[in-house]
């Protein structure tokens, strides 16, 4: 059976919204249809967090709380959740939320723009949103708000109020309703699948697998909608229409995540957030590069298949993966296939999907390589990669390279292996003139764009310091000595 009306909770309230467009943003509804104008919109584009709106929810029987950009999510994609604004912060009494009383006892506010949106931030991670590795209050402060702006108070307040605050350790209302609010979430009684015509457009949001494969299979014209922090652009800054949208985020296996058998399995459908921690703990490194992709509301909503499948040569993960030897698991009816990922990419925004196929997960097998990643962009958050080097490295016994994988991102139209660089090095001994050769087939190899980001020659140069830095990494201090006039 489907379903064609939205439901969700509005802060405490049921809500159930009927022949409502497809395309619509959650902030534009807010602002324009229910007149909820906390939420401001500021860039439309995910980036300044002044739209920051918190969705709960309900699994395993508890509340997960995230904050995400209300600019770019879409009305169905609130189904079956609680959408909680600044408007609903106050207390039974009509008091401010510990979090807003402290930014006004530290002065943390100036025109109040940004303000709404570093209080939902800020709630999201009270609520337990906190990344892995952050041990330091602080540090988990200024990971949460990375994807806030402001440009008139000054970020020191911000920190106080919001260290301030979470110190103490703050009950509010959400703490004293919850069990109203899970019993009401339960309420809402969405298991049968979405599926709307409206406007014109269609939203459908499949439950199975199968569901998916035969909705895609019947109308691979449709687009795919995961976390919509690619797509939701399309919309808003591209003024396209998504006439026909499948939501592959609500089928279960699409959201799985297993370590078994030395490799780790990632669904397409699983966010940052859901796959930072078990990442980091096998590589510390594309942990951190996780960390640092978008902000917390971008990391709370994108999707690793997202990434994959937009194909975009500055895809973070990408790299990453393709030197770690990742594959991929497709589907297209009930036919699956396994590709390796750097096959994915055929040119600039090209790829090898069939109609109708998808990404069902990506395979990483854990492997004793040594591995680096090195995210190289203009800011340290919440900006894309200009350069982005992934490598992994054996070492047989006597120091000679017995395996090696390079991926690439920012040097050429896709995110790219760069195999003839890895085939300069393999089986050579692990020194400074194996790094001299591979250095010159990766300038031979790699033919990067010059653009906003970073010019041709920038972008060479990186590529090869990144090389050297990864020797000088898996070398002896010595070796690094040695190394650091290849040059
Ligand atoms: P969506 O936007 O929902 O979809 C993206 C594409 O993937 C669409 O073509 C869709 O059809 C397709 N798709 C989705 N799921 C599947 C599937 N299972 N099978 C086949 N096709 C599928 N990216 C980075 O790499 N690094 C960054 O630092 C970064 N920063 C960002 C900052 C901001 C402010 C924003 C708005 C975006 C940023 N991005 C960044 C881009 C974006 O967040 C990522 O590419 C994200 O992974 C996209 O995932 P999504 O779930 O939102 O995909
Ligand atoms: Fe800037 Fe949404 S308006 S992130
Ligand atoms: Fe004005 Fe932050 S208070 S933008």
């Amino acid at each position: 059976m489907a379903r064609s009306d939205i439901r969700f909770l509005l802060g405490f309230e049921p809500c159930s919204l009927t022949d409502c467009d497809p395309n619509r943003t959650v902030l534009d509804w807010l602002r324009e249809d229910m007149g909820l104008t906390g939420s401001k919109e500021g860039c439309a584009e995910g980036d300044c967090g002044a739209c920051t709106v918190a969705l709960v929810d309900l699994q395993g029987g508890a509340l997960r709380y995230r904050a995400v950009n209300a600019c770019i999510l879409f009305l169905p994609q609130l189904d079956g959740r609680q959408l909680i604004t600044i408007e609903h912060l106050t207390d039974e009494e009509g008091r401010l939320h510990p979090i807003q009383q402290a930014m006004v006892d530290h002065h943390a506010s100036q025109c109040g723009f940004c303000t709404p949106g570093f209080v939902m931030s800020l709630l999201a991670l009270s609520k337990g949103g906190r990344t892995a590795g952050l041990d330091s209050p602080r540090e988990a402060v200024c990971d949460a708000i990375a994807g806030n702006l402001c440009r008139c108070t000054g970020y020191r307040p911000i920190l106080d109020a919001a260290s301030g605050a979470l110190d103490r350790g703050l009950e509010d209302v959400f703490d004293r309703q919850e069990s109203q609010s899970i019993a009401a979430l339960e309420a809402l009684d969405v298991a049968d699948e979405l599926a709307i015509e409206s406007h014109g457009r269609t939203y459908v949001a499949p439950k199975s697998m199968q569901s998916l494969a035969t909705a895609y299979e019947k109308n691979s014209d449709a687009l795919l909608i995961a976390g919509s922090t690619d797509i939701g652009l399309w919309v808003t800054k591209q003024h396209r229409d998504l006439d026909a949208l499948i939501d592959v985020t609500r089928v279960p296996d699409l959201k799985r995540i297993e370590d078994k058998d030395g490799v780790l399995t990632i669904g397409a459908g699983c966010t940052y957030a859901d796959v930072h921690a078990v990442v980091r703990d096998h590589w510390a490194d594309f942990g951190e590069l996780i960390r640092r992709i978008g902000g917390a509301q971008v990391r709370a909503a994108g999707t690793i298949g997202g990434n994959i499948a937009n194909g975009s040569p500055i895809g973070d993960t990408m790299p990453a993966l393709i030197a770690l030897g990742a594959k991929l698991v497709l589907m297209k009816g009930w036919t699956r296939r396994t590709l390796p990922l750097e096959d994915l990419y055929l040119g600039y925004r090209k790829t090898a999907f069939a109609p109708g196929e998808f990404v069902v997960e990506v395979c990483i097998p854990i492997s004793a390589s040594e591995f680096r990643c090195y995210k190289i962009s203009k800011r340290f958050d919440q900006d894309i990669s200009a350069v982005l080097g992934a490598f992994a490295l054996t070492l047989s016994e006597a120091g000679d390279v017995e395996k090696i994988r390079i991926g690439f991102g920012g040097m050429a139209a896709v995110p790219k292996r760069a195999k003839e660089t890895e085939a300069a090095i393999l089986g050579k001994p692990w020194n400074a003139a194996t790094l001299k050769a591979g250095s010159a087939t990766l300038t031979r190899e790699l033919a990067p764009i010059s653009d906003m980001r970073a010019s041709t020659d920038y972008r060479l140069t990186v590529a090869q310091n990144l090389l050297q830095k990864f020797f000088i990494e898996t070398t002896e201090p010595a070796t690094a000595t040695r190394v650091l006039a290849v040059q």
